[in-house]
């Protein structure tokens, strides 16, 4: 098979990072549902679980890796033989099965976590994808921690457990601290220092501790990794993760950036709802392509400029990201070509001055209600009655 270099694969790891969110655990059904929905949108790898953490999470994986035929599904461990086990188990009936094995990579886990040593911290993660490799050939090894790790140890790590066996190396920014700059730094020399990096894929996964995950996703995709991590809606650990509907979009947006993905962006409203409602985890008004206000116009400078050309203020159409609609909302910010706009959609044609006298009682309205809904409008034609005498003869 001859690789894409432009291509970028996308790992999702809602069921994973997204699910130990507190209070957003779900039952097997329902990430076999979510499992599904990923697939339909064309993710590449759905991080299954943890299957040593708990029974239910062992026979979620078992269970998706049974429901979905094209992603890759992947297990998670740490880096000791009895995780390993666990997740071999657990993917027995995956067509695609990877595991996901890793340790911290920085010196603040290595001494204050795990009371070790940078060499036996090494030691194990070799050990650790060397006994992967035993059982599946595709292993992903995640230097926890990367984001604060001395560079030049996690290059040490990254090229022996290359040389053991892994496919995909994972460079955490466990702790959303790194700036896009140095996360990309980061990145490129490893690509440009590891001997044998053209054996493996680089991942990125990102967390928004500064609110900096997609840009530092997007810093490493530019300095050569080709495999982002991320969730639905960027739901995950504390601030949570990339969000993969963000990163996707910003790739199609840019073009000269010459990289795409296997995503069909249309799905992002639907799982991004399924998700929310499985999870009860609402997505905030103004999130990044899913947010409820993502492309809803109310300023009257701004609504005057998007009724004459969309694209004076819509840089992607909603429709590409399966968005029911733009909306232009009435409030009283709006002006008059908003409320033209939408009385002439409810099929009322005034002339000027007829406007101005129902854009005057509008703006009254405006200032003591929040939403101005088409029922309000009705009421505004109607309630002049010059104008309904005129509309009628
Ligand atoms: O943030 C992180 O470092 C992780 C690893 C387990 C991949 O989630
Ligand atoms: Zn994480």
């Amino acid at each position: 098979m001859i690789h894409d270099p432009n291509r970028v694969y996308v790992f999702d790891t809602t069921l994973r990072d997204g699910e130990q969110v507190p209070g957003c655990q779900l039952t097997t059904p329902e990430k076999i549902e979510i499992a599904r929905e990923l697939e339909a949108l064309g993710v590449d790898i759905i991080e299954a679980g943890f299957p040593i953490s708990s029974p239910g999470d062992f026979q979620s994986v078992v269970e998706i890796s049974k429901a979905v035929r094209n992603p890759t599904v992947c297990a998670l461990t740490r880096a000791n033989r009895g995780d390993i086990d666990v997740a071999v188990q657990s993917l027995q009936y995956a067509k695609h099965p990877r595991i996901h094995t890793g340790i911290g990579s920085s010196d603040m886990h290595i001494k204050h976590k795990f009371n070790s040593t940078r060499e036996d911290i090494l030691a194990r993660a070799v050990d650790a994808v060397a006994y992967a490799k035993r059982f599946v050939e595709d292993i992903e090894f995640y230097a926890e921690d990367a984001g604060r790790a001395d560079v030049n140890f996690l290059a040490q790590m990254v090229e022996a457990v290359i040389a053991a066996g892994a496919t995909v190396v994972n460079i955490p920014d466990t702790n959303g601290y790194c700036l896009p700059n140095q996360y990309g730094d980061k990145i490129r020399f490893l690509k440009e220092n590891v001997q044998n990096i053209d054996k493996a894929i680089i991942s990125v996964h990102c967390h928004n501790d500064l609110g900096l995950a997609t840009a530092n996703s997007i810093a490493g995709l530019q300095n050569g990794a080709r495999q982002i991590e991320g969730t639905i809606n960027g739901i995950g650990e504390r601030a949570g993760n990339t969000s993969i509907e963000e990163v996707v979009m910003i790739l199609k947006t840019h073009q000269n950036l010459g990289l795409h993905t296997n995503i069909n962006a249309r799905n992002f409203y639907e799982i991004s709802h399924m998700v929310a409602t499985q999870m009860r985890m609402p997505v905030q008004a103004n999130k990044a392509i899913v947010g409820a206000n993502a492309f809803a116009h109310s300023s009257g400078i701004h609504q005057d400029g998007f009724l004459k050309n969309r694209e004076n203020y819509e840089i992607i159409k909603p429709e590409d990201v399966g968005f029911p609609s733009a909306t232009i909302v009435l409030t009283a910010r709006s002006g008059r070509h908003a409320l033209k706009y939408h009385l002439e959609r409810l099929g009322h044609k005034l002339d000027r001055s007829e406007l101005n006298d129902v854009y005057q009682s509008f703006l009254t309205l405006a200032d003591n209600k929040l939403d101005i809904n088409d029922e309000d409008l009705q009421m505004l034609v109607t309630s002049n009655v010059s104008l309904v005498q005129n509309e009628n003869k």
